[in-house]
């Protein structure tokens, strides 16, 4: 028991501060789970992950671990009842608090039709869900539930969500000897393609004299703030999910094939079938920890006789981390599966590094207008991410303002940490620190990877950002077109060599 609950507790620990960004699933029993956190790094960690049989012996299991709640809250409760001092004792019953109005959109009752079933199955029936709508006497404290599941489509505006969550987000008394209640601390908001596209058709059409989008758009980053205000008021840690359907299509069709595409931001366009939305919201609810803090849009549909495993959805939700923002796949890697390094994969990794050698320094001739620093990634090989070797590089922005321009080595080392924990927010409670410590600049981490399926893909994700970081999409752009081109080359070249 206590065993279980100290894993548990390094597993959130470490996703908390992000410092490892990978980590397993390991076994399960009930809804105890047992998590290894796999750190380590680059290539070293690549042969240690290969001849650990430990982790070989795992595979994939079927059941799934369970995160109700905020990834703080979770690893509380864990390190709560290990202490048991009994003092106060955390509620613990597995309730969803759902916020909708199925008049207003007929599409949520498609939608939570599909959910309850799902959630009820995940949970072998052991969780409770409250549904009210906006204008009903919504409990203080949202009785407790772990999660809020709010549609905004049902919200007249963003002060509508502000009023809401000021009751629901409200701690309440313990009542007679009970125990104290423990509002909710995941909210996440459903909400529309577009609203980051106003000026795009179709979405310019769709907002035109309704402001629908617009309004949307002010309740996402309404819940964005106040998750950030929270942390700043040493309150219990909040985290949100916005997640963007288009319309909701009146099934998911036949078929023997599911097509749901998940990506972060506002970028996709169509539909999503009900089923596909319903499952899309339960792993963003339950199971997909890069899900928390995060916006992304879904579409596509999944036929009730197809199941998606689990290493399929962890892959389609791991574009949230960063967020991703390129990937390219390079075909497979070496067949030979008995040797412990694949050296189309260490050729690859060695190509990009040296390609990424060209910001170092003085650069001219890169076309980019903000300075640099090139360093090695630490992000380790990740079972939950499907990936078995990994390697990378971070691209740092620096900032142009020449007067803090040159940093001390130890700020370069901080801003190499901060950049493989993909911008922590947990260090922003301490207020002395934040003045004295130089700004995020943002920057890109290009990694190198062979998945579980013995597939080469390189991808692209944002790194060493904060709230305050302004994304540098120039120099960005700079980075990929080169980034593809050189991969494209690679690609090429191994089928001109055959190597
Ligand atoms: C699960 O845990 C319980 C008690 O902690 C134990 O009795 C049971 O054997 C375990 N089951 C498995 C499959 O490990
Ligand atoms: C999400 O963001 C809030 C506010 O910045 C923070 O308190 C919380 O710990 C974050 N959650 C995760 C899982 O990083
Ligand atoms: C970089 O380019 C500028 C103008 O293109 C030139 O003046 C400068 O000397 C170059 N720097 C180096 C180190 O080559």
């Amino acid at each position: 028991m206590m065993l279980h609950l100290f894993s548990l507790a390094v597993l959130f620990g470490e996703l908390t501060s992000k410092s490892a960004v990978g980590f397993a699933p390991t076994s399960l029993n009930g809804s105890l789970i047992k998590w290894t956190a796999t750190r380590g790094f680059s290539s070293q960690s690549t042969r240690r992950y290969q001849s650990n049989d430990e982790d070989e012996e795992l595979g994939e299991s079927t059941d799934m671990p369970r995160l109700l709640g905020s990834v703080d809250f979770a690893r509380r409760r864990g390190e709560i009842s290990a202490e048991s001092d009994g003092d106060n004792p955390v509620v613990s019953e597995n309730r969803i608090l759902v916020i909708s109005d199925e008049q207003k959109d007929k599409g949520i009752k498609r939608v939570m039709a599909e959910l309850s079933g799902l959630l009820d199955k995940a949970f072998e029936s052991d969780i409770k869900i409250d549904t009210y709508t906006p204008a009903s006497n919504i409990p203080m404290g949202g009785n407790s539930a772990q999660v809020a599941l709010i549609f905004a489509s049902s919200l007249d505006d963003r002060s509508s969500l502000e009023n809401l969550l000021g009751r629901v987000l409200k701690r309440t008394a313990p009542v007679a000897g009970g125990p104290a209640g423990v509002p909710p601390s995941h909210v996440v908001i459903v909400s529309s393609l577009g609203t980051e596209r106003t000026n795009k058709m179709p979405y310019s059409m769709q907002n035109m004299f309704t402001g629908k989008l617009d309004k949307l758009r002010e309740i996402e980053q309404s819940i964005v703030s106040i998750s950030r205000g929270r942390s700043d008021g040493g309150k219990q840690p909040l985290d949100y999910t916005i997640v963007k359907f288009g319309d909701i299509a009146n099934d998911d069709g036949g078929g023997s094939d599911e097509s749901i595409e998940i990506r972060p931001g506002d970028h996709l366009d169509g539909e999503i079938g009900p089923n596909a939305a319903a499952n899309v919201l339960l792993q963003a609810i339950a199971f997909q920890p890069y899900a928390r803090n995060s916006t992304l849009c879904a579409i596509g549909s999944l036929p009730s006789s197809v199941s998606i495993e689990t290493s399929v959805w962890n892959d389609k939700f791991v574009c949230l981390s960063g967020p991703e923002i390129l990937r390219i796949e390079a075909g497979p890697g070496a067949k030979d599966d008995g040797k412990i390094l694949d050296p189309k994969f260490e050729q690859l990794a060695a190509y990009i590094k040296e390609w990424s050698t060209a910001y170092e320094g003085d650069r001219n001739g890169t076309g980019l207008t903000t300075p640099v620093l090139v360093r090695n990634s630490r992000k380790g090989p990740s079972e939950f991410d499907g990936v078995i070797s990994r390697e990378g590089v971070h691209i740092l922005f620096q900032t142009t303002n020449t007067g803090d321009r040159y940093k001390t080595a130890s700020e370069d080392k901080a801003a190499e940490k901060d950049c493989n924990s993909g911008g922590s927010v947990k260090k922003s409670s301490d207020p002395a620190k934040i003045i004295s410590k130089a700004r995020k600049e943002g920057g890109i981490e290009i990694l190198v990877e062979k998945t579980k399926n013995g597939d080469l893909r390189v991808r692209a994700r944002r790194c060493n950002m904060d709230h305050k970081t302004v994304v540098k999409e120039m120099s960005e752009e700079v980075i990929l077109s080169s980034l593809k081109k050189a991969v494209k080359a690679w690609v090429e070249a191994r089928g001109v060599t055959g190597f």
